[in-house]
């Protein structure tokens, strides 16, 4: 079964992008055929800093590689060195509705926030249907937020196995429902775009300090706090053992806790959890040849796969000489 997703390299890494993503790809690398890739042409819908986007991705690659990623199995590349998925989003936009892209919720989002959108940004699902799509994936891992994105994918697809010919495998979503969306520091869903994450390799320092800055409500310390709506007690449920988390539950039902108190906790936990690869980390920012070469090597695997399914899309249309 193959396994494919992409994470934008559009800031550095959180732990929204770990326990909703990244954590599951990882995982399923040991029992499936991996294919996972860093989504540059997508970051470049928010218009990055050229220099800031060449350094981010390659943040991404050692991130992946120090969490346990295995160039071995997994075929690992920059989404930019296999650019035949460009000329298919081309293929895949001629059968796609307006009216599907212009329903997407993380499209109308993004406006929402204050973004001015560019047609790169609407057409975004089409060039990830198209990411997908090349490479016959079966199973695409992500974090709930992605959701929509696959249901357009899957219909992207039936629509152009119905007009041409059964080429395309239509992909399942897999979303770990119990992690849902991870809150940020403001309370909103945790984003590389919004300012508000917690890093997976931020220095220890920083880290205690944007968690003890996590907004909360204004209940005094003697009143009962309702873990449910609280932001630190949904961090808390990543990283706490559960005989640990249902402590906490009792503390804050029965008051006399401040958030301080969960928030001190939250950071030895979170700082502990990321702390064994931290070294490894550190070693491949000295050993960049090595990640160059994972990627190239990763980007000649999958181009060859995606140049396949181009030659095959690029036929049923009609645009191949007789
Ligand atoms: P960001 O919103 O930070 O730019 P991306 O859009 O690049 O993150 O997402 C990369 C992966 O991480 C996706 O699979 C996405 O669903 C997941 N993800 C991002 N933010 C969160 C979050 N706050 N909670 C859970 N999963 C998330
Ligand atoms: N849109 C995804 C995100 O923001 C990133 C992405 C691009 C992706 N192409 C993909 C995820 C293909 C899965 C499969 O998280």
């Amino acid at each position: 079964m193959r396994v494919l997703s992409g994470i934008q390299p559009s800031g550095r890494l959180h732990i929204g992008n770990y326990f909703g993503a990244m954590q599951q790809h990882l995982e399923l690398q040991s029992e499936h055929d991996g294919f996972y890739f860093i989504a540059d042409y997508h970051a470049l819908t928010s218009n990055p800093d050229p220099k800031e986007l060449a350094e981010r991705s390659l943040d991404v690659a050692m991130d992946y590689l120090a969490l346990g990623l295995d160039p071995e199995k997994t075929v690992f590349w920059r989404q930019s060195d296999v650019p035949e998925v460009l000329e298919l989003a081309w293929l895949l936009s001629c059968v796609t509705p307006m009216g599907l892209l212009q329903r997407c919720v993380s499209f109308k989002d993004k406006v929402a926030q204050g973004l001015t959108p560019n047609h790169g940004l609407f057409a975004y699902p089409v060039l990830q249907a198209a990411d997908i799509l090349a490479f016959n994936s079966n199973l695409v891992p992500v974090g709930a937020d992605q959701k929509q994105h696959i249901e357009v994918t899957r219909d992207i697809a039936t629509r152009f196995n119905n007009a041409y010919s059964e080429l395309l495998t239509i992909p399942e979503p897999r979303i770990i429902e119990s992690v849902a969306v991870v809150p940020g520091v403001d309370g909103r869903k945790m984003s590389k775009s919004y300012d508000n994450t917690l890093e997976i390799f931020a220095p220890p320092k920083q880290a205690k300090k944007q968690i003890m800055r996590i907004v909360t409500d204004s209940t005094p310390v003697e009143d009962p706090k309702d873990p449910a709506t609280c932001n630190v007690f949904a961090l808390l449920k990543l990283v706490a053992e559960p005989s640990e988390l249902a402590e906490w539950e009792t503390r804050y039902r029965s008051g006399g806790m401040g958030y301080g108190d969960a928030k001190k906790r939250l950071a030895e936990l979170m700082l502990a959890y990321f702390e064994p690869f931290r070294e490894k980390r550190e070693d491949l920012t000295k050993n960049l040849d090595y990640v160059h070469g994972v990627l190239a090597n990763g980007a000649a695997r999958a181009g060859a796969v995606a140049r396949d399914t181009l030659n095959k899309a690029r036929a049923a249309v009609g645009l191949t000489q007789a």
